[in-house]
């Protein structure tokens, strides 16, 4: 315990310093106060008298703490030696689609930018729109004016990475295309550049099979590496629409390659702030200790989104909340916030403890997934004082649709650590804010002392991992109000990446594509991970098979979701915590 630099006692109270230099500055004060009070012991034998620093005839505890100085520490940099060296061509089949304007060219612009590419490299576009190189590269260019991340665009470097862009017509049912494509891949004249293929499928999932064949039959995709490099495909969300059509999509995926070269993209898992959840839980000593149901009452993982469902109304017909957000993000989350440490950093071993953890939450019953799933559809309402129309009244969806924009879960984890507390998840279109955040809250203290004073207004302690937006990680634990009334209120310690780091914010592809060209398999979806996901998935379906929404489950555009969803949190005493904007 440190002492109190003027009467030697332990101490206890915060002291703000803004800068190096003023700490150095107090400190300098108290060595020169202790001097003095050396000083007088020695001469006159005197205790001295400092009342304003004495407390109920103690001295207050003096912690200085740096608010405004960022930490310099050690920074430790794991997997730095990739396999990047390698050249590599990357065919984005579907090149014709938002995706790769909106998402792929900005991301692999910024890696060149950042001179995270291989030395060389080129990319080619397929799909079946006429095109030339340079017609496509005009075409990127505008929309990386539009779409890039940093702007202005840097012309040196896209004049650099525009020169490895090529765009090959062709369909994807047609044999000869894929001909087209081999003789492209070797006009390059370098022989890893032909070897070694990343096959992006931007394209529908039912097409994924037909490319795959296609590809192997025209000696582009190979099961072993060695002499004919290596190549890996890379596929999004959906998976599949339950665990039956994932079941065959993987084994299409996975009939002329192994599993080791799918590449699963849930964008989630390439955010900043997700992958920090394993770091922050298994690079400290302190919160992992309390991971556990002995400290933690419940969690709350929300993805709230302001924007509604607009023009995807015929997607959304087919997917609805629990396809689009739950079977893939939401659970994805759940499974980094509640597994176990991993084995090693490998791939294997954290997606094995994922799968794990997803194998350990408890199949619910048609009669459960009433008592503890919600189902929310909106009706107009307004965000910002701006009209929202109905889910209904949205284009392609029909007017009595009964597919929900919006879930509520509350999830157990039948395991040693996680038994009997509850995860409740959310998500929903049209709610007053766009956040995503994990709330771990605590147990409250006994009912003794400040609990038996307060009763219900004395706050337990709440951890949140702010993934977006305001990236960052907030304590909130109580404080006594200054004053003479003894007052107790909460109080918030806040880490905010941008403050910390810098607004530095890779787009969630860039890691992505980096990881997939790099080979290293932990930040995609395994095989197993996806069927599990579907099974709990399908068993909430199931409980919501021929049931149609009641009026409890509507709920406003603008509102945070509907009253079924309060009510199920009321049943264990909980309530739903709204993110906080963090200025
Ligand atoms: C997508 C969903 O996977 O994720 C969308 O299909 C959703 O419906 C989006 O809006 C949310 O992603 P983000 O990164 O904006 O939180």
């Amino acid at each position: 315990m440190p002492l109190c630099p003027i009467c030697s006692s332990a101490v206890w109270t915060v002291f703000p310093c803004g800068s190096t230099t003023a700490f150095f500055g107090v400190m300098m004060i108290f060595a020169f106060i202790r001097a003095k009070i050396i000083l007088r012991k020695f001469f006159y034998r005197s205790e001295p008298k400092i009342p304003a620093l004495n407390f109920r005839g103690r001295c207050a505890i003096v912690l200085l703490v740096n608010i405004s100085d960022s930490f310099d520490g050690p920074v430790c940099t794991i997997g730095e030696v990739r396999k990047l060296t390698e050249p590599c061509s990357i065919v984005i089949f579907g090149a014709s689609g938002d995706l790769t304007a909106r998402k792929l060219i900005p991301a692999l612009y910024h890696l060149c930018k950042e001179k995270q590419m291989p030395p060389a490299f080129r990319v080619i576009g397929f799909a079946r729109r006429d095109k030339t190189d340079e017609s496509w590269r005009s075409e990127l260019r505008a929309a990386l004016d539009q779409f890039s991340r940093t702007k202005p665009v840097d012309e040196k470097v896209w004049q650099e990475f525009s020169a490895n862009l090529f765009y090959c017509t062709g369909d994807l049912t047609d044999a000869a295309a894929y001909q087209k494509l081999e003789q492209k891949l070797n006009s390059f004249g370098n022989a890893p550049l032909r070897k070694n293929l990343l096959f992006y499928l931007a394209t529908q999932p039912s097409q994924f099979g037909q490319v795959i064949e296609q590809l192997h039959n025209a000696k582009l995709l190979h099961r072993d590496s060695g002499e004919h490099g290596w190549q890996r495909l890379v596929v999004e969300k959906p998976f599949g629409h339950d665990l039956a059509s994932a079941h065959a999509l993987n084994a299409e995926l996975t009939r002329f390659a192994h599993e080791q070269q799918v590449c699963r993209i849930d964008h989630y898992l390439g955010k900043e702030t997700v992958q920090n959840i394993l770091m922050f839980r298994f690079s400290n000593s302190i919160f992992e200790r309390l991971w556990n149901r002995e400290s933690i009452d419940h969690i709350q993982i929300t993805v709230s989104e302001k924007i509604g469902v607009g023009e995807r109304g015929g997607y959304y017909e087919e997917a609805g909340a629990i396809r689009d957000m739950v079977q893939n993000h939401m659970l994805q989350i759940l499974a980094l916030v509640g597994m176990e440490p991993p084995v090693s950093l490998e791939a294997e071993s954290v997606r094995d403890e994922k799968v794990k953890l997803l194998k350990s939450i408890r199949q619910l019953s048609p009669d459960e997934v009433a008592k503890q799933v919600v189902r929310g559809q909106y009706f107009a309402g307004s965000i910002d004082g701006q009209p929202r129309p109905g889910y209904r009244q949205e284009p392609k969806v029909k007017p009595d649709s009964n597919v929900e924009t919006y879930v509520a879960l509350k999830l157990f984890i039948d395991n040693w650590r996680w038994s009997g507390v509850p995860f409740y998840l959310r998500t929903g279109k049209n709610l007053p804010m766009s956040a995503s955040e994990v709330r771990i809250q605590f147990r409250p203290t006994p009912n003794v002392l400040f609990a038996a004073q307060c009763g219900s207004h004395l706050d337990s302690n709440a951890l949140t991992l702010r993934l977006q937006p305001n990236e960052g990680i907030s304590l909130r634990f109580n404080g006594k109000v200054p004053g003479m009334s003894l007052g107790v209120r909460p109080v918030r310690m806040h880490f905010s990446y941008d403050s910390e780091f810098g607004a530095y914010t890779p787009e969630a592809y860039e890691r992505l594509l980096l990881e997939a060209i790099a080979g290293d398999a932990t930040l995609f979806i395994r095989r197993d991970e996806v069927e599990t996901a579907w099974q709990i998935v399908d068993s909430i379906r199931k409980g919501w098979e021929n049931k149609s929404l009641t009026n409890r489950e509507f709920y406003a555009a603008g509102t945070w979701g509907p009253i079924a969803a309060d009510d199920l949190l009321a049943q264990s005493g909980h309530v739903w915590h709204e993110p906080q904007v963090i200025k």
